[in-house]
Parts: structure tokens; C-alpha cells; sequence
């Protein structure tokens, strides 16, 4: 069964290995990755991806530099550009920049920094678990694969299913890279929790018909008065949650809030090839020159979300002066 872990460092090797998740559930092949450049890479084509766990491999891509002789500036910008829209990644590069030119340090840093992922996924998971009940929908995937822990909404999702409240979890498969079907579902199976994986578009529908009981999703990057961005289709979630009367949850280490971000308006959204919705398990699904747009995140305002859960606990609205509170020095 493939690890559910997306890096393994190889400190001795001088190489970080990344577990390829476009190649997962059907195949666990990890990847050697032994410089910042050879680590932007894989975040950027998506070997390894979800906002924490770029995040750490930034902070390892850092660590790779170093031992390869790399100039840190240079191996900083380049990972920094690797994606653009969740905040981890300048995160993790910026509590990594004291440790520039000590290899020592640096692969410290990057140890504590995975250390305290984990610490505030498992409170996040605590504080979260209490929040859903019933059948719970989710959209991509933030389980250990996305975080390098113990996983975000995912984590709290299935804690609530240990726990007897959750019964069932609706997984979006999550087009185009279809996070939900092949991860989150697999992810779910492993754990025995009872699901279902839908087409994005299904959602609408089991929400009319009363099968949807809570709506629970990460985050890549939180404003300070709660707008968030994740996942394109979580902002079409939260509009069809409201109108039904459902409640919707995010689930967020406050490493994704933005205190720069007053609100969402700023957050920049990552256009990806228009290949990649072009094409469906490898064939075309369109005339040769039909044009695409490929934007992989939106933008949730904070009007539309219940609620915010992060390592500090449960926030209910107005969620700017929690947020803020939380992130105080
Ligand atoms: O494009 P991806 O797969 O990196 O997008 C991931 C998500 O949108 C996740 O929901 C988000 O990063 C939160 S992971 C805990």
C-alpha cells in the first residue's frame, strides 16, 4: 500500500524523495530530488502538491540547496515562483532565510517546521472532528498526502467518522487533476470511512435532495477577514451551502492565513496550462483548436463560511477580530 506521506528525506543521499501523486492510487513511485530547481519543479508540475505539503518541500528544496552548493537567493527565488497561490510555500522560505549558507541549520528548521505541521493538524483535527456531523461533502483533497501530517478537513473528517458523528463522506472528484478521486477517496478507504465520489457538478443535486449534512474544505491562503481561496469549485460549494441552509466549514493551519491580506481581493490565483483540461486520461476532449481557461483556485468570501477552524480552535463569525487575535505576536 503507497505511503501516505509526501516527502522522504535522504539527508545522507543528498536527496529528498517526493512521492509522485499524479501517479497515485495506482502506482507509488517516488521521485529523487536532489536541488531547489529539481523541488520547484515538483511543485510546480504537481508531484507533490495541497498547501502545507508544498510548503515543506519548499523548506527541503532549501535544505537540497544547500547541500548542493546552490546560492540560497537564488534557490529561494526559484522555489518561491514555483506556484503562487498558497501562502505555505513563502512561509516555509521565509522562516527558512536565518539559515541561509548552514546546511546543519537549515535541515533543522526544516525538521521543527514539519514537527509543528503536524502539531497543528492534530489540533486541527481535534477542534474540527467536533464541527461536522452526518453526510459531509468535501472537495479536493486534504488529507496526510496534502499536508505531510495528519491532513485538514480530511483529518477532522475522518476523527469524526471514529467518533460515531459522521456517517458519510461525499468526495467532489475534482477536476482537472482530480484530487478527490484519486486521493481523497483512496485516503478514505484506507481509513474504512463509508463514501461516495461524485462528479463536481453532482453536488448541487444531493444538496436539493437533503443528502448533504455539513460541507468541509481547506484552504491555501486566508485574508485576514476570513475570504479564503482553495480549490476552483469551492466558492461555487459555499454559494450552493448558503442556499440550502448547510453549513460550511473551513479548515486551515494559521500558516495559510495571510496577515499582509486584508481581504480575499488580493490573493493571487494560480491560470494553469490549458492542457490540462484539454485532455481526459490522456485524450483530447475537444476540437484540436478549442480554446480553454484553466483557473485552479477561487476565491470564498467570508460572508458565505460558517466557520473557520484552525490549530486555535473554531471561529464563528465575525471571524476578523478571532483571526486577528490569533495571529498576534
Ligand atoms: O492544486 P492543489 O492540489 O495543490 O490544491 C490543493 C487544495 O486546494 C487544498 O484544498 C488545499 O491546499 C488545502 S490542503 C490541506
Amino acid at each position: 500500500m503507497p505511503s501516505t506521506l509526501p516527502l522522504r528525506p535522504r539527508i545522507r543521499d543528498r536527496r529528498v524523495l517526493v512521492l509522485d501523486q499524479r501517479r497515485l492510487p495506482f502506482d507509488e513511485v517516488w521521485i529523487p530530488v536532489a536541488s531547489a530547481a529539481e523541488m520547484a519543479a515538483a511543485i510546480r508540475d504537481m508531484a507533490v502538491r495541497g498547501a502545507p505539503a508544498v510548503g515543506l518541500a519548499a523548506a527541503w528544496g532549501m535544505v537540497l540547496a544547500h547541500l548542493a552548493g546552490e546560492d540560497p537567493a537564488e534557490a529561494d527565488a526559484c522555489l518561491r515562483s514555483a506556484r503562487p497561490t498558497a501562502v505555505n510555500l513563502a512561509h516555509a522560505l521565509d522562516r527558512m532565510r536565518p539559515d541561509w549558507g548552514d546546511p546543519k541549520a537549515s535541515e533543522i528548521r526544516a525538521r521543527t517546521l514539519w514537527r509543528e505541521v503536524k502539531r497543528a493538524e492534530r489540533a486541527i483535527v481535534r477542534h474540527g472532528s467536533r464541527c461536522l456531523a452526518g453526510r459531509v461533502l468535501t472537495h479536493c483533497n486534504t488529507g496526510p498526502l496534502a499536508t505531510g501530517g495528519t491532513g485538514t478537513a480530511l483529518g477532522a473528517i475522518v476523527e469524526g467518522f471514529r467518533q460515531g458523528r459522521i456517517t458519510h463522506v461525499w468526495v467532489d472528484e475534482t477536476r482537472p487533476w482530480l484530487q478527490g478521486a484519486r486521493l481523497t477517496a483512496w485516503e478514505l478507504a484506507r481509513e474504512g470511512v463509508p463514501h461516495a465520489v461524485i462528479t463536481d457538478s453532482t453536488s448541487a443535486a444531493l444538496m436539493a435532495r437533503g443528502e448533504v449534512d455539513a460541507v468541509a474544505v481547506g484552504a491555501d491562503r486566508m485574508a485576514m477577514n476570513g475570504d479564503f481561496a482553495n480549490k476552483i469549485g469551492t466558492y461555487g460549494l459555499s454559494v450552493l451551502a448558503r442556499h440550502h441552509d448547510i453549513p460550511f466549514w473551513v479548515m486551515l493551519p494559521l500558516s495559510s492565513l495571510d496577515a499582509r491580506l486584508a481581504t480575499g481581493e488580493g490573493i493571487p490565483i494560480e491560470e494553469r496550462p490549458q492542457e490540462e483540461v484539454r485532455t481526459f486520461a490522456g485524450r483530447a476532449i475537444a476540437p484540436s483548436d478549442t480554446p480553454f481557461r484553466n483557473l485552479a483556485f477561487d476565491v470564498t468570501p467570508h460572508t458565505l463560511v460558517t466557520g473557520i477552524v484552525t490549530e486555535r480552535g473554531a471561529l464563528l463569525p465575525p471571524f476578523d477580530e478571532g483571526l486577528l487575535r490569533w495571529t498576534a505576536p
